[in-house]
């Protein structure tokens, strides 16, 4: 089998760090692996699979030897080095937003539109995390019964805003109970105890850029230019893992039983949902796993074509870390990789 010379841009961040843990858990062919991230982390040691290794500033060098190039180390930094590694040979999973709507940039969730990694030019996004959960959970019911709006709401936790968001919010928690001044930094308001419905700059239809990338995404991926999707993106002072209230309006009635049924058996998926005992998707126990978790699945009492639903993933590995390894492994497995040209 081939191998694979392997680059993770922004290794010591919230994502690259995942990076590390889902390449060793699901251990792909991989020949050699680079740790690069900005001059700040230069000469830090990482360990990947027991071994130790340096961690190296990103120039426009470090992509001569690597055939897969996993980035997520922000919009710019892939705006600048994404085509430079392209250039080099290498295919990038990106994982800002730097490239998303880009036409000639696929845009994937493996267990959706994994035939669209075969049309890449070097450079591979992956879509945004609340978007990723939300379609792998509606995918396989719009397969069924086409959808035609969808309505999200968002609770989003601080690891998707990356390490200095999770330190501003376990400080200000200590803070807030210690009856301390809080200081925002990262957020324009204190996170702790809080929820800031502001996700991404406000753009000039009042919605915000994290609302608008879950409205564009969704039909980029499902092939859907026609379904229309309304969302809040609001971010909560829970660490890790994001929670969507979605309502969902269908071409057709479907019964909650039956989305039950869809949903059992669809690609990396998990129902959680008996209200009897109070079985539904959390954030905190979804933190380190790999599903995408449904529950609280019922009839839309405003709509009878509609369906609401609860839809939990932990948005460092199925949001980030894992699809885009996922999307590598797709690659390998069908041979769309061109390393060293190509
Ligand atoms: N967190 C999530 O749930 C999530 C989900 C989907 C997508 N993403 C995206 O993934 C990216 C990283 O997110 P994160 O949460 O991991 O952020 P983070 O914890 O703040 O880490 C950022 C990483 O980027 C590196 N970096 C910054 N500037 C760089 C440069 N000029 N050259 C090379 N590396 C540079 C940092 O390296 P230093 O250590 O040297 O500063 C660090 O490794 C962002 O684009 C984010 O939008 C995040």
């Amino acid at each position: 089998m081939k191998e694979y010379r392997f680059g993770i841009v922004g290794a010591t961040g919230l994502v690259g760090s995942e990076f590390i843990k889902v390449l060793e858990q699901r251990n792909p062919p991989i020949k050699s692996v680079k740790m690069l991230a900005s001059y700040r982390s230069a000469g830090k040691k990482l360990f990947f699979n027991h071994q130790e290794y340096t961690v190296e500033e990103t120039i426009p060098e470090s992509f001569d030897d690597i055939d897969i190039a996993l980035f997520s180390a922000g919009g710019d930094t892939s705006k600048h080095f994404s085509p430079i590694a392209a250039k080099a040979g290498a295919v990038v999973v990106d994982n800002s937003s730097a490239w998303r709507m880009e036409p000639d940039v696929p845009l994937v969730v493996p267990e959706i539109n994994p035939d669209d990694i075969q049309k890449h030019k070097g450079i591979i996004a992956n879509p945004n995390c609340s978007t990723i959960q939300m379609v792998v959970a509606l995918y396989p019911l719009h397969k069924v019964n086409p959808i035609k709006r969808i309505i999200v709401d968002t609770y989003q936790a601080v690891a998707g805003t990356g390490i200095r968001a999770v330190e501003e919010l376990k400080t200000q928690v200590v803070q807030v109970l210690e009856g301390k001044e809080t200081i925002p930094h990262v957020y324009p308001h204190q996170i702790a105890f809080n929820a800031l419905p502001e996700i991404g700059v406000f753009l000039d239809n009042g919605y915000t850029k994290e609302e608008w990338k879950m409205v564009e995404e969704t039909r980029k991926i499902m092939h859907a230019p026609d379904i229309a999707v309304s969302a809040t993106c609001v971010r909560i002072p829970v660490l890790t893992g994001h929670s969507e209230a979605v309502h969902v309006e269908f071409t057709n009635v479907m019964l909650p039983e039956d989305a039950r049924q869809i949903l059992s058996q669809a690609p990396g998926v998990k129902v959680l949902d008996d209200p009897v005992i109070s079985l539904y998707p959390q954030a905190w126990p979804c933190a380190g796993t790999d599903e995408t978790f449904v529950g609280r699945i019922r009839q839309d009492a405003s709509n009878p074509k509609g369906l609401a639903m609860w839809i939990v993933a932990d948005n460092l590995r199925k949001g980030a870390a894992l699809n885009a390894v996922q999307i590598a492994e797709e690659m390998i497995k069908r041979d769309w990789v061109r390393p060293g040209g190509r």
